[in-house]
């Protein structure tokens, strides 16, 4: 599946029209700049960059639903509610999104799902293409901190280099603000570094 197969375009697009009903302006531009360097992203790693796009563009799709709207859709997926969640249910709007692309746009393929799945926390084991989508949310070029020499850095690291510099990152910006860092991260953090030493 790429982008030239002509299904998948009509899915990114019927996506990518309902992203733009749903979401304010700002919102939904940041979808496009993620899906835009997820693309670019799954295109240097050898990843499908059709599925790429698809995940970037339906990722926050539930991002300004409500509470008891994102909870709901969440608790359908079968997976365990953490602490961090409970606390702040618009945390879950990933789960959502992956629910609402599974339901209603039936997108069947489980590396989509589980990225936007875990597009915030990010997850240990997770597939490529969702380590893919979790880099391309936070250093999409609408972010503040992603300048050209922030980005050149990443020149010559593997995926789960540049993928545990990010989350190393992540992880220090959201603990400098004080708040609770998911188990979901930190686990996902291990495992990152796990993998380095092998
Ligand atoms: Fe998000
Ligand atoms: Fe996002």
């Amino acid at each position: 599946m790429d982008l030239t197969d002509r299904l998948m375009r009509e899915k990114i697009e019927e996506i990518k029209n309902y992203a733009e009903q749903v979401l304010k302006q700002p919102r939904f531009e940041h979808s496009v700049r993620t899906a835009e360097t997820c693309m670019a992203l799954c295109r240097r790693f050898g990843l499908d960059d059709g599925k790429g796009y698809l995940a970037g563009i339906g990722h926050d799709i539930c991002k300004q639903e409500s509470d008891i709207v994102i909870v709901s859709l969440s608790m359908s997926d079968g997976f365990p509610v953490s602490e961090v969640e409970r606390k702040k249910p618009a945390l879950l709007h990933g789960r959502a999104a992956a629910t609402v692309l599974k339901n209603y746009f039936n997108i069947t393929d489980e590396e989509i799902l589980e990225a936007v799945r875990n597009h915030t926390f990010g997850k240990a084991g997770m597939c490529d293409l969702a380590k893919v989508l979790f880099i391309a949310d936070k250093i999409e070029p609408g972010r503040e901190h992603v300048t050209e020499s922030y980005l050149q850095k990443f020149d010559n690291m593997t995926l789960d280099e540049m993928t545990y510099c990010i989350l190393k990152e992540n992880i220090e910006y959201v603990t400098s603000k004080g708040k609770l860092v998911s188990q979901a991260s930190l686990d996902f953090l291990r495992s990152l570094e796990q993998e380095k030493v092998k």
